[in-house]
């Protein structure tokens, strides 16, 4: 049996550390650990050593050819897989009318009124057994694994109703004990008002602390808990509520927030502990010095400021202020069917105006971080789980964000492991022979 995996001659092995962080803030955020025409050791599904190809031999690694698989990585870069720390990847069906919708002119806010939007995908989700729920969400979790995702946070959000939400949970839960794939759970009931509740969401917000999170904090079903504080949607009030009976069983915050307006959801993350708080399209000066010398990790979604076409929020400034940030896919059907991560990349350099060193921390150590997982993953360090993929032959990491339509990954290696081809359905099939 093969316990071991050496890849050598790589070109370039990207975001290495010797001294691990829990994530990097400010001008650190430029920095990146590179090393050329290096090698990488993972066995028992860790990574075990790295370093300069030079240095393989007088290492005198216990490798055994016999257990031992090598990948010869030349020309080829090797990246820590994407940790992508706010998804909604589990949903029934799609939604491209809507989008037809919003090129004549709707706004999201205004489809979402008229009864689209969140509500129309929940009841979508509410007319899919869990059967089918759970084979949609995997198609597009491999889809993600193929495009180099290695760690996921899911939210719930599209039930509203404590059945429909413990059947997303449920879904998640199988996900991550079926699939390579590292998850995290996050429990979002307040994510739309149902319009059955639509003129006393008061009593909405009751339901979810009253009946949802006990049930779902005693069947382990969450690891976080989400609220959509927003104009039209979710309130600083409710959002306290939520929080505060969140954290009395154990469920840390990780809030949409100031996506819409400056609705004070950054602030009210930060008052009650939030590990990230999510979007901040919306976000000014007190937001910044709010943040600043927390423990909140200000994420970034630029996949759905692109698709919705929404002002960006200012990156830039943030960064320079000293903070750190996380960029993520907020991959769902409303307003950002896609969980490509390089395209994320890309986004963060083009829109944002991150530097591709920048952009690969964000969508490496901080998302880890950003998802509670920076210990373990999002960096290549020794003892961190050997989440990593090996691109095509490529000039240069900056070529990663650059060439922001090409497929340029084309191995992928979780807890160790190859991934089999069969898990990545979309790529081509091999040139028949003697064609
Ligand atoms: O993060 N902003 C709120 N929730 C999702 C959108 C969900 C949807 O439209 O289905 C988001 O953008
Ligand atoms: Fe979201």
């Amino acid at each position: 049996m093969l316990t071991g995996l050496l890849i050598k001659n790589i070109k370039c092995l990207v975001q290495t550390e010797d001294k691990p962080v829990f994530k990097v803030c400010g001008k650190y955020m430029s920095e990146l650990g590179i090393i050329t025409d290096a090698f990488l050791y993972i066995t028992n599904g860790l990574i075990s050593d790295f370093g300069d190809m030079k240095d393989l031999v007088s290492l005198n690694l216990p490798v055994n050819p016999s257990q031992t698989e090598t990948i010869d990585a030349s020309g080829r870069f090797v990246f820590p897989s994407f940790c992508d720390s706010h998804t909604h990847i589990v949903y029934a069906g799609s939604r491209e009318q809507e989008f037809t919708g919003k090129i004549r002119g709707l706004s999201y806010e205004e489809i979402a009124r008229r009864g689209g939007g969140i509500l129309n995908s929940a009841r979508i989700l509410h007319e899919t057994s869990e059967d089918e729920l759970y084979s949609q969400s995997m198609t597009r979790i491999n889809e993600v694994i193929g495009m180099g995702t290695g760690a996921i946070e899911i939210k719930s959000g599209y039930g509203l109703n404590i059945q429909d939400e413990l059947k997303m949970l449920r879904v998640i839960r199988k996900i991550r004990s079926d699939s390579p794939v590292e998850v995290r759970s996050t429990f979002l009931g307040a994510h739309a008002v149902p319009s059955e509740y639509k003129n006393n969401r008061d009593k909405y917000v009751d339901i979810i602390i009253n009946e949802m999170i006990p049930v779902i904090a005693t069947e382990d079903l969450a690891d976080y808990i989400d609220v959509f504080c927003d104009d039209g949607f979710f309130s600083v009030d409710d959002t306290e509520r939520i929080l505060m009976a969140g954290l009395k069983y154990g469920l840390t915050a990780k809030i949409h927030a100031n996506e819409l307006g400056y609705s004070g959801g950054i602030q009210t993350g930060i008052k009650y502990g939030a590990l990230s708080v999510d979007h901040l399209e919306c976000t000014g000066d007190a937001e910044i010095s709010a943040l600043l010398g927390t423990d909140t990790m200000p994420t970034l979604l630029p996949g759905s400021a692109f698709f919705l076409g929404l002002p960006d929020p200012p990156a830039r400034k943030m960064i320079d202020a000293g903070l750190p940030l996380a960029l993520a896919s907020d991959y769902n059907p409303g307003s950002s069917p896609s969980g490509n991560m390089k395209l994320i990349m890309s986004l963060g350099c083009i829109k944002l105006k991150m530097v591709p060193e920048e952009v690969i921390n964000a969508v490496t150590i901080n998302s880890a971080y950003a998802m509670g997982l920076s210990e373990t993953h999002g960096s290549i360090a020794r003892g961190k789980v050997a989440n990593v993929f090996i691109t095509k032959e490529i000039p240069s990491y900056e070529f990663m964000p650059y060439a922001f339509g090409s497929d340029l990954i084309e191995t992928i290696i979780l807890k160790g492991r190859i991934c089999p081809p069969a898990l990545l359905p979309w790529h081509p099939p091999a040139p028949l022979k003697g064609g």
